[in-house]
């Protein structure tokens, strides 16, 4: 194969070891490669080569700490070895800028840098997210000023990555893969490069553009689906219809080639992705004059969640005879989405903010998060256990349902807190008789669309 070692398992350099980076680059390596991983990160480099890792995923940290001094995986601030390496994998952040466009400064930067060390016969593999278009016009002309021609001399694949985190591990191991390259050659190269390296199944697709719409297409769908449940969350409130309850007999109905299928409500969409893929998909296409309205609003719909979650628990306290401005909220879970410390984009910021608003106090708890992380973005330390947050408070907000709180004994809390209390279900999603236990240990519960 012209592009991939047919005597010796490929060696891969990883450019950009931020999350997806660290999750593929230590995926790749525990399963027997060798992996040099390049971020221009300095602190982060260090910590890696220490055998610590960061950043916040279950499973990483441990992973890192077993390779060190396994020989499979080094990491660097240079580049030197990004051209002795039989396949380089591009994974630098993609942020979209105030009018929604993505800013392509990392990615620029990669490539200039990967062209001064490009050999013939490599493989690159683009995985960051952009709009289609991006690995063609900017990436291709950046790697050529290696003197190198795509295609020939080296091969040029986009694959997106699809992982979701806290379960990003799993995922690398399980997900198929999607490629499209920018010649056949190259595609057979990274087809195989893929089933050799993760052994998961890969979908081959005619191209670049192709690659690069379907992981836009995928956050777009996740984000309308998920604005479709919040709204159906509010339309069933006032009837006093649980939600759950009709998105599972919903969920039932074959459709086309599988079923309906809609997603889970909650206090707001965050994180990295779902926050900026939707909206460069839109700016592309605005670009080409086209209108995009379901990305806008979907993301209004969103946006406007943590808000309303807020106003919510102000709401069921008022309903409880508590003063809101009198009232301490303990906020269990501060990361975007559950089983994750990443505070990137979280909307407990806003649902934060709105219970400020109200004059309530407000104690946060994360057992996954940085608690310098937190207190930068909340303005606010965290306190260290669900004893202490929970010590004399009027509302228990749960709104990333860690799996640590699943493991909440509210009988024993009872003796903790300011009875009556609210038990605020932003994503733990109880089933009914969790829900009546509640009541019946005289807490008041409220969920989103329950
Ligand atoms: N976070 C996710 O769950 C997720 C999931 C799927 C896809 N993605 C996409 O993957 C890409 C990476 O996302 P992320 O969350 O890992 O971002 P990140 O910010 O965590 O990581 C990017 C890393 O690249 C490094 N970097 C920047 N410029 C560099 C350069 N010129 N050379 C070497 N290193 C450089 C940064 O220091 C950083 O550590 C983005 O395009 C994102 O949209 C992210």
């Amino acid at each position: 194969m012209r592009f991939l070692p047919d005597s010796h398992a490929p060696s891969v350099t990883v450019v950009g070891f931020g999350y997806v980076g660290s999750c593929l680059g230590v995926t790749l390596a525990e399963r027997g490669l060798r992996v040099t991983g390049v971020d221009s990160n300095r602190a982060l480099v260090d910590e890696l080569r220490d055998g610590r890792c960061p950043i916040p995923e279950p499973g990483l940290a441990d992973a890192v700490a077993r390779l060190a001094g396994s020989g499979r995986f080094t990491c660097t601030t240079g580049y030197e070895d990004a051209g002795a390496t039989d396949v380089v994998v591009i994974t630098v952040g993609t942020p979209v800028g105030p009018d929604h466009r993505i800013v392509t400064d990392q990615l620029e930067e990669a490539c200039k840098r990967l062209a001064t060390r490009l050999r013939r016969g490599q493989l690159v593999v683009v995985k960051s997210t952009v709009p289609p278009g991006t690995t063609r016009e900017l990436v291709l002309p950046l790697l050529e000023r290696s003197g190198l021609v795509a295609g020939r001399d080296f091969g040029l694949a986009y694959c997106p990555e699809r992982l979701a985190q806290g379960s990003a591990l799993r995922q690398l191991a399980e997900l198929p893969v999607v490629v499209g390259g920018y010649d056949p050659e190259s595609t057979a190269a990274a087809v195989q490069f893929w089933k050799q390296a993760l052994d998961v199944p890969v979908q081959t697709l005619p191209g670049l553009e192709t690659a690069e719409v379907v992981k836009l297409a995928s956050n777009w769908w996740i984000d309308v689906n998920v604005a479709l449940a919040n709204e159906l969350a509010q339309f069933c409130a006032p009837h006093g219809v649980d939600v759950l309850d009709v998105i599972a007999a919903a969920n039932a109905l074959p459709k086309g080639e599988g079923r309906v299928n809609i997603l889970l409500p909650s206090v707001g969409v965050g994180g990295s992705c779902l926050t900026k893929d939707p909206w460069m998909a839109w700016r592309a296409a605005a670009d080409r004059g086209i209108a995009l309205e379901t990305v806008e609003t979907a993301r209004r719909v969103n946006d406007a969640m943590p808000t309303r979650a807020g106003q919510l628990i102000a709401d069921e306290l008022a309903a409880l005879g508590k003063a809101p401005a009198e009232c301490t909220v303990a906020v269990l879970g501060v990361a975007f989405k559950s089983n994750t410390g990443d505070l990137r984009d979280t909307p407990v910021v806003g649902v934060v903010d709105a219970l400020r608003a109200t004059g309530a106090a407000v104690r946060l708890f994360d057992p996954l998060a940085d608690p310098a992380d937190v207190e930068a973005r909340f303005g606010a330390r965290p306190v260290a256990s669900v004893e202490a947050a929970v010590s004399g408070v009027d509302a228990i907000a749960i709104l990333a349902g860690h799996q640590e709180f699943h493991r909440l004994d509210f009988a024993r809390l009872r003796a903790e807190v300011a009875m009556p209390c609210l038990i605020f279900d932003g994503r733990m999603y109880y089933p009914p008789d969790t829900i009546a236990d509640l009541t019946s240990l005289g807490y008041r519960y409220r969920g989103v669309g329950r």
